[in-house]
């Protein structure tokens, strides 16, 4: 059976869970917590190298900030509490995002979970936190813009270009079309660059958008949604994404021979 190497899931509707039962959206997240838990040995059960969780997006900061507080209190809480399932399944973990701005507690658990889990050899869970995948295009683009141009030798010719503005912008053009100004190039700059582009993206919850999560990663990733709220998300779900994901044809563009 084909399996994916990589998936990545979009955990969403646990607002809506709790919202449906007369429960605090903090219960939803909660709830959705212990579905981590399962999706985890489900995927170190099935043989996944990797899974991709997004938790957190650049844009959730603008929820209230009692719901921003909790998911950071839950996502330290997690990390701690689950580092024993984590070495116990090999699992390794990984977080993407800018890290800087995160609450500190949440940081020091992430980063000692990360030190901790690093031999794990089985699953390695990437974690979104504080990820916004065209911010992540953005940055990559300028980093790999600026390294171009301050390589010794096209610093060199730019110097010596400087005096000329015709053959100051002749140097920038060739620069930029040179063949090592490449998507390779942009990729070495992602947050995870050695992370394989996800095979399947899994939504939870009947929303059919990727809500900025790996835009550029995803070009040719199989997408499968269902209506199913994060919480209430089984490993019965987990393998029918699985078995639907076996009898996609995956054709990158070309046609079936
Ligand atoms: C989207 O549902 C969910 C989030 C923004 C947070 C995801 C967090 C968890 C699943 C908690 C546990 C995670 C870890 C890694 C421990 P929503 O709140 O937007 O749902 P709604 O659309 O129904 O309001």
């Amino acid at each position: 059976m084909k399996k994916p190497k990589h998936i990545a899931i979009i955990m969403d509707g646990n607002g809506r869970w709790a919202q449906e039962r007369g429960l605090k959206r903090s219960e939803g997240h909660l709830a959705g917590a212990q579905t981590v838990r399962t999706v985890l040995s489900e995927c170190v059960r099935h043989e996944i190298p990797h899974v991709s969780l997004y938790a957190f997006s650049t844009e959730n900061w603008n929820r209230p900030q009692e719901e921003v507080n909790y998911l950071f209190t839950l996502f330290c809480e997690f990390t701690n509490k689950e580092l024993p399932l984590m070495l116990k399944e090999g699992i390794r973990l990984n977080v993407i995002g800018e890290k800087s701005n995160l609450p500190l507690a949440t940081r020091k658990a992430l980063d000692y979970a990360i030190k901790k889990t690093a031999k794990g050899t089985n699953t390695e869970l990437t974690l979104a936190l504080n990820y916004s995948g065209s911010q992540e295009i953005i940055q990559a683009a300028r980093k790999s813009a600026y390294e171009s141009l301050c390589s010794p030798e096209n610093l060199e010719r730019i110097i010596k270009a400087a005096q000329n503005e015709a053959t100051l912008k002749k140097e920038f053009a060739r620069i930029f079309s040179e063949t090592d100004y490449t998507e390779a190039n942009l990729r070495k700059h992602f947050f995870y660059p050695e992370l394989p582009d996800p095979d399947l993206i899994i939504r939870t919850s009947g929303e059919l958008r990727l809500s900025n999560f790996y835009l550029f990663q995803a070009a040719y990733s199989e997408l499968y949604f269902t209506d199913v709220y994060w919480p209430d998300f089984s490993a019965l779900d987990f393998k029918l994404a699985l078995d639907v994901y076996a009898n996609r044809k995956r054709r990158f563009g070309k046609i079936d021979v």
